[in-house]
């Protein structure tokens, strides 16, 4: 049977100082981003175009976006772009990001299209890390903020599967302990 673990108590926004940590981002990290959010911003409508582009083309991603309203979700992940760059990375911060990921979980989206739709992200966001005085350091930190958000999509997600699980089997630790199969 495997033992109850301390990062089983980390839940929500409160995964982010314990991310932060982990990742060691310092406030030199979060500055050389701010510096860039009106590149962010300007560099935010190609991002979505492409980011929309790759959606529209699979039958099965497409599928979600039938009749949603286009100009307003652009207008959205666009935001949620330029925030990456926002140098403000605290619980607020967080909790907007997996009130996002709730959403998607909500609409029955399996968690690898997301996940995978990073690769976009990551291809805009490089290049605007490109553009800093100090590139380098700059695209360090972006992979770090990154990093975070590939966690908070997780985290709605297993937060959802964990709450439902320990729902019906009557508590939290042992709906863990059927995920880790140790029971
Ligand atoms: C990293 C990847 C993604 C990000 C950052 C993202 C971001 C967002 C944001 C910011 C919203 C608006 C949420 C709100 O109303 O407050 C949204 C909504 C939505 N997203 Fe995503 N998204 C991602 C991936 C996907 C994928 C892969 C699909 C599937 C095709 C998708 C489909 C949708 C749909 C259908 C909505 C509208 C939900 C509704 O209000 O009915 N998203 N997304």
């Amino acid at each position: 049977m495997s033992e109850d673990r301390s990062s089983w108590q980390v839940k929500g926004s409160s995964i982010l100082s314990e991310l932060v940590s982990l990742m060691d981002l310092s406030s030199d990290e979060a500055a050389l981003l701010k510096a860039l959010s009106a590149q962010a911003k300007s560099t935010a409508p190609q991002m979505t175009e492409s980011f929309y582009e790759r959606l529209f083309k699979h039958e099965n991603t497409a599928e979600y976006l039938q009749g949603k309203p286009m100009e307003r979700l652009h207008s959205m992940v666009g935001e949620w772009f330029t925030e990456l760059f926002s140098g403000t990375y605290d619980e607020q911060y967080v909790q907007k990001r997996l009130i996002i990921g709730e959403i998607h979980v909500r609409i029955g989206l399996p968690v690898r299209y997301p996940l995978s739709m990073l690769d976009v992200i990551m291809q805009f966001g490089e290049s605007v890390a490109q553009t800093s005085t100090d590139p380098e350091k700059t695209n360090a930190a972006f992979r770090k903020i990154l990093a975070l958000d590939v966690a908070i999509f997780n985290q709605a997600y297993e937060d959802n599967q964990l709450n439902h699980l320990s729902n019906l089997v009557g508590g939290e630790r042992l709906a863990r302990r059927l995920l880790s199969g140790s029971v």
